[in-house]
């Protein structure tokens, strides 16, 4: 036998030199979940050692963060339903939870690179990422509203937009917004594929914004389908789009592989709170190791292409390895 493959297993040392795949704390995202208040830390009950966290408590749990070598964040607003409206008009009103908070914790941490998101369904009474009439989600009056989002976010010091609502053509508004007020160095970070997926259940728990009728799968993309992620792919790309977004991530490795072999952005993985939960209640139960399959999962989707993952499981990796 001329060739052992086994050879370059024999050893951590040697089994670490040819990994083709690494894992770094710079890799990685952590989507984290505001709400109104003080001194608030909500355990949300399907995402175990995760929070809603007031404004001041997540300004600690970004400091801890950051020790930890952990400089990106996705921030995501909790609204009362009694606030919400069918246009979610109060994402634009520039004292909000979301907007104030934004540029408390900019301030304080300006090291930090701040993910916002845009879509309406936090504010929305529909629950939907866009306005709702007669069970329709309309278009372009939806895109009208990301673009003024996408600018107050920028104004309050967010560092990368994350349209995550499947509008068409909302990365070129939100783009030609930003550039004609300035904001050329804000990112945009396309969700490109986003498909309407079953593993967002814990995520919507956690903000309160199922939809109220109906799905979303008039705008979010059909499981069946990857060629068409490559339509999205070219449309975010010449629209403006600095990162290409594929989510979930583990029911879509194939997809993320598409993206990376055609596209020369930076893929990036949304490792969804579905998929957080199914490591987590399956590690409380005993029946896999969750260090290690936390580990296996984000490898995964590195392997498969990504650059970039947003994920649940950011801190504790941090904490775990820090490099
Ligand atoms: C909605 C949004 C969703 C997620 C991020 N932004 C849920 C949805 O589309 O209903 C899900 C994230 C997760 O499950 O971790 N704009």
């Amino acid at each position: 036998m001329l060739q052992r493959p086994r050879r370059n297993r024999q050893s951590a040392v040697i089994r670490e030199m040819v990994a083709e795949t690494t894992l770094r704390t710079q890799d990685l995202i952590f989507p984290l979940f505001l709400t109104a208040g003080q001194g608030k830390a909500v355990p949300i009950a399907s995402m175990p050692n995760l929070f809603r966290f007031s404004a001041d408590k997540l300004l600690a749990e970004m400091e801890a963060c950051l020790k930890l070598g952990l400089h990106t964040f996705a921030l995501f607003p909790h609204f009362e339903e009694s606030q919400k409206d069918k246009y979610g008009s109060i994402s634009l009103q520039i004292d909000n939870l979301y907007l104030q908070t934004i540029r408390q914790l900019k301030t304080y941490f300006p090291e930090v690179c701040l993910m916002t998101d845009v879509a309406l369904d936090p504010y929305s009474s529909d629950g939907h990422d866009g306005v709702v009439e007669n069970g329709v989600i309309l278009n372009d009056e939806t895109v009208e509203i990301l673009g003024n989002m996408a600018l107050v976010q920028a104004q309050a010091g967010a560092d990368i937009i994350g349209p995550s609502d499947m509008m068409d053509g909302r990365v070129q508004h939100i783009r030609q917004v930003l550039d004609k007020n300035k904001f050329q160095h804000v990112a945009i970070m396309a969700y490109t594929a986003k498909y309407a997926s079953a593993f967002y259940g814990p995520f919507r728990d956690a903000l309160d914004s199922a939809p109220k009728l109906g799905d979303k799968k008039t705008y979010q993309m059909n499981p069946a389908n990857v060629r068409e992620a490559l339509i999205e792919a070219r449309l975010d790309a010449a629209e403006g789009a600095d990162f290409l977004m594929v989510k979930p991530a583990l029911a879509y490795l194939d997809v993320i592989k598409t993206l990376h072999d055609a596209f020369d952005l930076p893929i990036a993985a949304y490792n969804v709170s579905g998929e957080y939960a199914m490591i987590k209640a399956a590690a409380q139960n005993g029946w896999i190791d969750g260090e290690k399959a936390m580990l296996e999962t984000l490898l995964s989707i590195k392997r498969a292409g990504a650059k970039v993952i947003l994920t649940y499981f950011a801190k504790e990796f941090a904490t775990k390895f820090r490099f």
